[in-house]
């Protein structure tokens, strides 16, 4: 049912300092720039790798989702990995029929296409995203 891994979300005190990271150890060079959604509580850039990204995400604002996690995790950590769907509505009916906690309406993610968050206990541990495939 879903579709391609998306990206691998990873919340970090910094995104400066991340960005730094991925460029001078990992020598990436393709970096989005950071954009803000402040009604969700975060910033966030994302990494350009050939067959993937990593969404780097810091906290925007006290009521932040994403300050418990780095409360948690002071140096940052893989927070969320993100799947491709088709129909964000069909997935959200379909993970909730089969019992699992989907966490949000659907909402536009940094992408611009719309999401949902399944709750870790669903997926061994890991908080999954599901966004619609940008058509
Ligand atoms: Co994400």
């Amino acid at each position: 049912m879903i579709g391609p891994l998306n990206h691998v979300g990873v919340a970090v005190p910094s995104i400066e300092e991340a960005v730094n990271t991925y460029k001078n150890l990992y020598g990436v060079t393709d970096i989005t720039e950071p954009g803000e959604m402040i009604d969700q509580g975060v910033r966030y850039c994302f990494v350009n790798l050939p067959n993937s990204q990593i969404e780097l995400i810091e906290p925007l604002g006290d009521n932040s989702p994403i300050n418990n996690f780095l409360e948690k995790n002071p140096k940052g950590g893989q927070h969320h990995i993100c799947f491709e769907v088709e129909d964000i509505h069909e997935a959200k009916k379909y993970m909730e029929d089969k019992g699992a906690k989907v966490l949000n309406e659907p909402r536009i993610g940094a992408h611009g296409t719309l999401i949902i968050f399944v709750h870790p206990k669903n997926s061994n541990g890991v908080l999954v995203e599901l966004m619609e495939t940008l058509k």
